[in-house]
């Protein structure tokens, strides 16, 4: 395998979201696409499964290509920088007006 990605069940403010994260590629596979690949088709499995919202910490130049924009209201615990807290709306508006603490959601 080159790549691997995972998604955990989390809760912002009393809505459920998933949190992305970590993604990787093998060392030897990276640039090739291979990311962007397991990205893009994880993220359409997520909205067909009904999934609303995502969120990650990482770089916005890597992650803005997707679609992911800084999430100024959802607060990581410190030492998080906030500028690498971003979402990506999996149903047009699934952010608008949600903030607060991100937490397990069980
Ligand atoms: C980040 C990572 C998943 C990207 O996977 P990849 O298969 O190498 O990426 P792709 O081939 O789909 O895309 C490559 C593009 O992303 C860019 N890119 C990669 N990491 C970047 C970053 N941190 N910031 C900005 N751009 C980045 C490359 O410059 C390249 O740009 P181009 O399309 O203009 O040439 C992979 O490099 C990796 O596993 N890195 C180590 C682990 C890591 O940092 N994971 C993320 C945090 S959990």
């Amino acid at each position: 395998m080159g790549a691997a990605i995972r998604y955990w069940p989390v809760r912002v403010g009393g809505h459920s979201a998933l949190l992305l994260g970590p993604v990787a590629v093998h060392p030897t596979r990276q640039g090739e696409g291979l990311g962007g690949l397991v990205i893009r088709e994880s993220l359409g499995r997520a909205a067909r499964a009904g999934h609303a919202r995502v969120m990650l910490v990482g770089d916005a130049p890597y992650y803005g290509r997707f679609g992911f924009a800084r999430l100024d209201d959802v607060r990581m615990p410190p030492p998080t920088n906030p500028d690498r807290v971003l979402g990506l709306a999996l149903r047009p508006g699934a952010w608008d007006g949600i903030g607060g603490e991100v937490t397990r959601a069980i």
